[in-house]
């Protein structure tokens, strides 16, 4: 165990990487770490000739993840979109950890996102004592990995305003970021390119313009389709997260977790998952993400002032954060779901009345 809480993914799972890039003979573009194939093997996992198993890190449609890698191995820009939740970002961290071996050069875009940000900055002190050199530029993770020949990371790009964005234009286009004040410019390397993640979620957001629309390939992320393949990314999930976090709680049994995605499934659907009653949904996303949230609370709850095993009042207190998200409406479409579905299930008799302690 490091002292660091979060590795990134090119350190956490290294020897993956270098067990793919040793069975891996197919042919890699300039400056890839791994072979289109090799690269969807780590994000989807498979077993190598040696026997190696490699974890799966997105699960889900595998050619999704085909299309999402072709991409980047043309000229063309990546943009992940979908709701919240749909494992975007975490996707965007393992394409650039397979690819160029390094996730670090991210941008994080807000309203608040700079051009200085996506193209480069000054060091003050350096440009007032000596002015513009190579040694008061301050380069953005965009410069680096175009410097690099490796992938540059984009979150949120949508938040960004318009006439920021506009910035990239000339990066995914001419693939070259010009410094004026030094009568010079970056080409981007071989292998140099960009992974975005947007959602749809974002309201007021600027839309892309339509030049910088035409750069990205856009790969839609959707939530899971079926209750089975939920249960299996959260089970993982809270799996892993369990043990980073060395929680002192048992993992929950398979059965606690799949009553916490249907009833995630229900709401956010509007309907039972025998498809027999409309239900009214509530504001809130309910994303496996917060799926997996709430019952890694639960194991903490349970672990620490607990017996160790998850049982439903540990559950309950994260799951009415995560659908009651407006106190008023919310709580209406809650209670109801309460009162007409969940008290109906005979084998679900202790979670209402768990749900029901904490109204
Ligand atoms: N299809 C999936 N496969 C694997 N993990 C998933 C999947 N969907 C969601 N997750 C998990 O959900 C969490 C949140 O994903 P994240 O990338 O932050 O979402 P987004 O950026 O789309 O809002 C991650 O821990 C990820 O492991
Ligand atoms: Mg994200």
């Amino acid at each position: 165990m490091t002292a660091v809480l979060r590795q990134h993914a090119e350190i956490q799972f290294a020897e993956e990487l270098e067990q793919l890039a040793k069975a891996d003979d197919r042919q890699r573009p300039a400056n890839w770490k791994l072979s289109p194939w090799a690269v969807v093997t780590y994000l989807i996992g498979g077993k190598l000739d040696n026997g190696f198993e490699v974890s799966a890190k997105y699960i889900g449609n595998r050619r999704l993840m085909e299309i999402a890698v072709a991409t980047v191995a043309t000229d063309r820009a990546l943009l992940l979109f979908g709701v919240p939740g749909t494992a975007k970002s975490w996707v965007s961290e393992h394409l650039s950890a397979a690819i160029s071996g390094d996730s670090t050069m991210l941008i994080q875009g807000t309203a608040g996102t700079s051009e200085e940000q996506i193209r480069y900055g000054w060091n003050y002190a350096q440009l007032l004592a000596h002015g513009p050199s190579e040694n008061a530029l301050v380069p953005s993770p965009m410069m680096n990995a175009m410097k690099l020949g490796k992938i540059a990371r984009v979150e949120e790009l949508t938040r960004i305003p318009a006439d920021v964005q506009d910035t990239l234009i000339t990066v995914l286009s001419e693939k070259t970021l010009p410094v004026p004040e030094l009568g010079s410019e970056v080409q981007a390397a071989r292998g140099f390119s960009v992974i975005a993640t947007a959602n749809n979620r974002d309201k007021g957001v600027n839309e892309l313009s339509s030049a910088l629309k035409r750069r990205f390939n856009t790969v839609i992320l959707p939530v899971p389709s079926s209750e089975e393949e939920e249960v299996s990314i959260v089970v993982k999930r809270v799996h892993e997260l369990g043990r980073a976090l060395e929680l002192p709680a048992e993992p929950p049994a398979l059965k606690e977790v799949a009553r916490i995605v249907r009833i995630f499934r229900e709401l956010r659907n509007g309907q039972t998952e025998d498809g027999k009653s409309k239900l009214k949904t509530p504001s809130s996303t309910l994303s496996t993400a917060e799926a997996i949230s709430v019952i890694n609370n639960g194991m903490a709850l349970a672990g620490h002032f607990g017996d160790g095993v998850l049982r439903a009042a540990d559950m309950a207190a994260g799951m009415i954060g995560a659908v009651v998200k407006d106190p008023v409406q919310d709580q209406v479409v809650w209670t109801e779901y309460l009162e007409t579905v969940v008290k109906e299930r005979a084998e679900w008799k202790d979670l209402y009345r768990a749900f029901r302690e904490q109204l």
